[in-house]
């Protein structure tokens, strides 16, 4: 049987690996803590229970949904960005999609030619560097650096990088280091994507996942030719993984280039799941603020029991994540196992994230915070 090429070239999604892995010690009787998947732990809210169900009484609910996604929510998604950024966007700046993770695959085409360099970050969600590899393209990555809180220098990138290059892809708040971007940043970048025509697309899947009463920030705040794309998703801040709803908004042509893959390739997300979605968006922000508490206490409660463990980690303030040094004497993954096996607890190793995550691993903090403190307080005193 003939298979494409550039498959031999990836490997199998790493999160799929580690459900392997989980999945033989739940088999073998094991009780686990599972600290490992981005998935949130928190309640739907009802609101969005209720228009879910809701919308499956309405005339037509069960037909292929519009193109680009319902109107009402590429709407709420708009409304969205005003309140919440004050920026102002046009419905031919807003997609709907089956997940965020989708449109940071389907940009690659929409926006490259097969032999263009995509700029990836690294360490970084797997998705950017697997899927500009799966369309043909060639990742170029620059490194994320602890020492530069996590963001990237732009002077490093060869100039035959840049003038092959379309498409540019950052995250911030960032996984898996938790870091979060200055508005400083922002305008830099925005610079150097206008000046080497580069599509820049920020994955702001953790936008609001940030402390209480601070502000989220937006790329598109900065991008005052907008010529940027961001993707955004409901899974993180409202629970709604298994939803399969996110959007992408900015430049309009490339809105449009993508729209053109979509309606070549998927017919969009079922209508009652955009309701949903919806539903979401016009929650009372209390109830992004309550979310944003949980972690924070999450976050405090999780960095004092690594410092009493004497594991070093990244002081982030934003996602659910932390991102810790793997102790001495150890590599990644025998940390991550010698974790699973002796205290039953699932973290995921640092090169999911690439190599540059080598000495790393990331923690979740997608369980109750008495849960996690009572899984890592057996954790025995690493050495310095
Ligand atoms: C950085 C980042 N972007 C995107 C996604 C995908 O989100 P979605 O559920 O919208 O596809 C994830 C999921 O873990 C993520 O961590």
């Amino acid at each position: 049987m003939k298979i494409n090429n550039r498959l031999s070239n990836v490997e199998e999604y790493h999160f799929k690996k580690i459900d392997d892995i989980k999945n033989k010690a739940i088999n073998s009787g094991k009780t686990i803590i599972d600290l490992s998947i981005g998935d949130p732990d928190l309640e739907v809210h009802s609101n969005i229970t209720d228009a879910l169900i809701g919308a499956l009484k309405d005339d037509g609910y069960n037909n292929y949904p519009p193109y680009d996604g319902v109107i009402e929510l590429r709407k709420a998604v708009i409304n969205y960005y005003n309140d919440v950024y004050n920026v102002s966007l046009n419905l031919d700046e807003v997609i709907i999609l089956i997940g965020s993770k989708e449109g940071i695959s389907n940009i690659v085409p929409a926006v490259c030619d097969v032999g263009d360099c995509v700029i990836v970050p690294e360490p970084a969600y797997p998705v950017y560097k697997i899927c500009s590899k799966l369309w043909g393209c060639i990742p170029y990555t620059v490194p994320l650096s602890r020492s530069n809180g996590y963001m990237p220098n732009l002077e490093i990138i060869p100039e035959k990088v840049v003038n092959k290059c379309k498409l540019m892809f950052i995250n911030y708040p960032n996984n898996p280091t938790g870091a979060v971007a200055s508005s400083d940043f922002y305008k830099r970048i925005i610079k150097f994507s206008y000046d080497n025509n580069i599509v820049l697309c920020n994955d702001s899947a953790y936008n609001e996942i940030i402390q209480v009463n601070k502000e989220p920030i937006s790329l598109m705040q900065y991008d005052k030719n907008r010529l940027c794309i961001e993707f955004g998703t409901l899974s993180k801040t409202y629970n709604m993984t298994g939803y399969r709803i996110g959007y992408g908004v900015g430049n309009a042509n490339v809105i449009s280039a993508l729209s053109k893959i979509k309606s070549n390739c998927d017919s969009g997300q079922f209508i009652p799941v955009q309701k949903a979605a919806i539903a979401a968006l016009n929650l009372e922000r209390d109830y992004v603020q309550n979310a944003r508490k949980i972690y924070d206490e999450r976050r405090s409660m999780c960095k004092s029991v690594l410092k009493q463990k004497n594991i070093d980690f990244f002081d982030a303030e934003a996602t659910f994540y932390l991102w810790c040094k793997t102790p001495r004497n150890y590599t990644t993954n025998e940390f991550c196992e010698e974790l699973l096996i002796n205290y039953g607890i699932v973290v995921l190793p640092g090169n999911v994230f690439g190599k540059l995550g080598y000495d790393y691993f990331r923690i979740a903090l997608t369980k109750d915070k008495f849960v996690i403190e009572e899984a890592l307080k057996h954790i025995k005193k690493c050495i310095l």
